[in-house]
Order: C-alpha cells, then structure tokens, then sequence
C-alpha cells in the first residue's frame, strides 16, 4: 500500500467532519424551531391580554364602593378603551373587547374568527372546563390573533346581570347611553366576551 492510499480513509473522514461541521452550522440557521416561537408569540399576545382586566376589576371595585355601581359605568365605557389604547400604543398590539351579546354596537360586534372563538368558549364552560382557562392564539395571514375569556364574577353582575336583580338607576343609565344593550342577564361563571389582541408579524 502506498502512503496515497493509506491516508484516503483520513482525507474522506476529514471531509466528512468538514460536512457535518458545516451542517451543524447551517441548521439552527435555516430550521428555526417553529415551536419555540409561536410559544414566544403566544406568551406575548397572553401578555398583552392579561393586563387590562385586572386593572379593570380594580378600577371598578373602587368606585362601586366609593360611589356606587352608576358611578362605576364610566370606568366600563369610558376608562376600559382608554387604558385599552395605552397598553395598545406600549406594545404594539390592537387592543378590542368583543362579546357576542355585545352592549356597545359601536366597538363590541365580533369578526368571523373571534365569534368562532367565543363560541367554541360558551360550549367548553357549559361542558365544565374553568372559564379563566380559555384561551385561543392562532396565526393568520401576516397576523398573530389571540383572544381570552372574560368570565362574569359577582362584581359584573351589578351591570350585566339578570335585569331583576339589576338597580333602577343602573337600569336608566344603560338605557340611556345603549339602547341595543345585549349584555344582561348573565350569571357568575358564564362568558361575557374576549380581550381580543392581534399584531402584523
Ligand atoms: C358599573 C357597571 C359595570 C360593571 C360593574 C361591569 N361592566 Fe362591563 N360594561 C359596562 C358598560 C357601560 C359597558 C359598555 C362599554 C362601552 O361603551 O364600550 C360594558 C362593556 C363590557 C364589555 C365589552 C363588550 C360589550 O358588550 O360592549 C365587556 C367584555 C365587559 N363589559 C365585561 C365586564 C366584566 C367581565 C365585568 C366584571 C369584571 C364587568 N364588565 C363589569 C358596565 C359595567
């Protein structure tokens, strides 16, 4: 055997290695792991989402106690589009609450994919899944949408509750300013509607 071919075995090793190096180089760049970001977006979107409501419910128990529940409609109508669009100008994201017995026609009616969304909802509480849990994050288009339940407590119940059990003064008020108001009736556990948040990608 001449030296030649004694070192061809190393020379197509060699190769080899070189192959793989460059592979291994080469595939985190073109294969990025497609769960690892739509988890990332999902976590963003559920982010954004979670931050209004719990500054909502605040607001409101306030005022209920301050003022009483008539007092608290502006913190509803006029505070929750206004910190809507706060949150919405920080991040990046559109900001909407929508409902399928939507109160304000005006920004409230559902699109096509959220009534999907809502639906499937109703029908996953009625079946006994916890409303707090229900959530939808899905890429369209050039779009990450994503929605979360809003499920009624004891508190919502003074606005969108059964009319019976609703005061006479709240009853005027919501007459007044809604005239096509859907969103009564409810009672503790069901869905009032979505936090709807989406952003071009
Ligand atoms: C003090 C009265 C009051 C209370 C309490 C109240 N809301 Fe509302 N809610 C309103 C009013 C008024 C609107 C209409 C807002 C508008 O004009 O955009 C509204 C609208 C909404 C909307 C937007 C969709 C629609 O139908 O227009 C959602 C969702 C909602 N409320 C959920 C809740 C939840 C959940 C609670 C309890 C945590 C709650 N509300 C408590 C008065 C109230």
């Amino acid at each position: 055997m001449d030296m030649k071919s004694a070192l061809a075995p190393f020379g197509a090793s060699n190769k080899l290695r070189n192959l793989v190096t460059i592979a291994l180089m080469i595939v985190p760049c073109v294969a990025p792991p497609a769960f690892a970001s739509d988890d990332a977006i999902l976590a963003e979107a559920r982010k954004v989402a979670t931050t209004l409501p719990p500054k909502l419910i605040v607001a409101l128990q306030d005022e209920i106690k301050k003022s009483g529940a008539e007092a608290a409609i502006p913190v509803c109508k006029d505070m929750a589009p206004k910190m809507a669009g706060e949150i919405s100008r920080e991040t990046g994201w559109k900001i909407k609450r929508v409902s399928l017995k939507a109160r304000n026609d005006a920004r409230a009616i559902p699109d096509a994919w959220e009534t999907a969304a809502l639906e499937d909802f109703d029908r996953r509480a009625a079946a006994g899944e916890s409303p707090m849990k229900l959530e939808k994050g899905e890429k369209i288009g050039d779009e990450y949408r994503y929605v979360k339940a809003l499920p009624v407590q004891a508190l919502c119940l003074n606005c969108h509750g059964p009319s019976e059990t609703m005061s006479p003064g709240i009853k005027a008020a919501l007459g007044q300013h809604y005239p096509n108001d859907r969103a009564t009736g409810y009672t503790e556990g069901q869905i009032r509607g979505v936090i709807s948040v989406r952003k071009k990608l």
